[in-house]
């Protein structure tokens, strides 16, 4: 087999065999072919895609590059959620220990804030002493006695995902449907989960900002994951504001809490309930989704959750009396109001706009080993449909130093879109795409 064929072959919008695309990714992770080989080829792939079978069988090759941890031995089932990024999107440290407090195991394997969207491991971070490196025997521990665990992706696993990953960066190459599905479905089949919830976000602050161009991804995870044997259940969400009331680090990780404590914002827990709901059903613990978030419901006004989140800031080597000392006055000094500047409704706070002041603030990082701020962030006062009046306090921000709580004060003024009516309501969820038995079935 000769590279250059393979390169010329799906260059030509042929379907690579399985033997192709492992000679390539096994070739690559060597340092048998090199780089820019790859990046030729994943242009290729780009401009003429991949079907499903060939989607199913690069996740296959990626997945084989690496471990995959084991939990034989545990009770389970093992369901995990993804969500595709955001802005304010802190769902997974709601749904984690809300789902665990139902019987359902969650071991789960997160990433870093990059550009305009968060990271989970930086939230959970901002908590002191809170590790997220864990290795699979940790992972096994903190699972057993909280029923979810939090981790990066080790070196170990699907090592071809972090080249592959990083050469697309630079090649113009993420944007793919196929290659980010592998991308993703190769980390979650790593992490032995048996089933996926997925949130694909769609909006100004989503990777995909297009709502048909993220049905298309969602449509691709769920057959190349029922091709590949996995349970899926993708929802559409939107993503065009900020989630709840907070972007920032440990602010994300104490709303997350109020989330528990029955306090958190509207959109923010009807995105949680409606996808924990799914994780129960596709754990086996409900008949339907309203039975599942019936079931969710009733978990958090038990209190069960909170304290499923307070033991795992324990296990992972926080300390949940400090982290609680610590709510509502862990804030950088370097902070300043947003005020409104005429007096209507606020029509939307454009979720990109805030994305990428809070890169300036120090939330988010526009390169991977830059470091994020634990104090920086934004609160809102105001969202979507309020009135408000000139003067009116629409967001309170904090940044790494005053240099950028400046730069960032014109973009976050610029956010907040006024109307002289209240905007219609939103759709929060605006499709459910699953397969069942070898067909996809959408609900609307
Ligand atoms: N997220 C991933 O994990 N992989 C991609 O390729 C894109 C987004």
């Amino acid at each position: 087999m000769r590279t250059v064929d393979i390169i010329m072959d799906k260059r030509n919008g042929k379907e690579l065999s399985r033997e192709a695309l492992s000679f390539l990714i096994r070739g690559y992770v060597a340092g048998e072919i090199p780089a820019y080989q790859i990046a030729a080829w994943a242009m290729a792939v780009f401009f003429q895609g991949m079907s499903t079978e060939e989607t199913a069988a690069l996740t296959e090759v990626m997945l084989q590059s690496g471990g995959r941890f084991d939990w034989s031995g545990i009770a389970g089932p093992f369901v995990d959620k993804h969500s595709t990024g955001g802005v304010g999107d802190k769902t997974s440290l709601i749904v984690a220990p809300l789902v665990a407090s139902l019987g359902i195991k969650v071991p789960m394997m997160s990433g870093r804030a990059l550009g305009h969207t968060g990271g989970t491991l930086d939230k959970l971070e901002a908590i002191p002493g809170y590790r997220t490196g864990l290795q699979e025997e940790e992972m096994r521990e903190i699972l057993c006695k909280t029923g979810y665990a939090m981790t990066s992706q080790t070196a170990a696993m699907v090592p071809a995902d972090r080249l592959l990953y990083a050469l697309r960066d630079v090649t113009g190459t993420v944007e793919s449907i196929p290659l980010i599905t592998a991308s993703i479905l190769a980390k979650k089949a790593a992490e032995g989960a048996n089933a996926l919830v997925l949130d694909v976000k769609y909006g100004s602050g989503a990777f995909m900002q297009d709502p048909a161009a993220a049905e298309a991804l969602a449509h691709s995870l769920v057959t190349t994951g029922a091709a590949l044997g996995m349970r899926i259940i993708a929802l559409l969400t939107n993503m065009d504001e900020p989630l709840g009331t907070r972007v920032g680090n440990f602010l994300e990780v104490e709303e997350s809490l109020d989330c528990l404590e029955g306090t958190g914002a509207e959109d923010l827990m009807e995105i949680s309930l409606e996808l924990a709901a799914r994780m129960i059903l596709l754990g086996g613990k409900a008949q339907d989704p309203a039975e599942g978030r019936r079931r969710c419901e009733a978990a958090l006004a038990s209190g069960k959750p909170r304290q499923f989140f307070l033991d795992n800031i324990r296990c992972q080597g926080g300390d949940p009396e400090q982290f609680l000392a610590m709510r509502g006055k862990y804030r950088s000094e370097f902070t300043a109001d947003i005020r409104a500047s005429q007096g209507t409704f606020i029509a939307r706070i454009d979720a990109r706009k805030i994305g990428h002041a809070g890169i300036s603030l120090g939330v988010g990082r526009d390169h991977t080993e830059d470091p994020v701020s634990p104090t920086a962030g934004v609160q809102f006062h105001k969202k979507r449909g309020d009135p408000v009046s000139p003067g009116d306090r629409i967001m309170t921000v904090w940044a790494k130093d005053a240099a950028s709580l400046q730069a960032a004060l014109p973009e976050l003024q610029d956010a907040v879109e006024y109307a002289a009516t209240p905007p219609a309501p939103r759709q929060l969820v605006l499709k459910e795409l699953t397969v069942l038995s070898n067909h996809t079935k959408e609900q609307n």
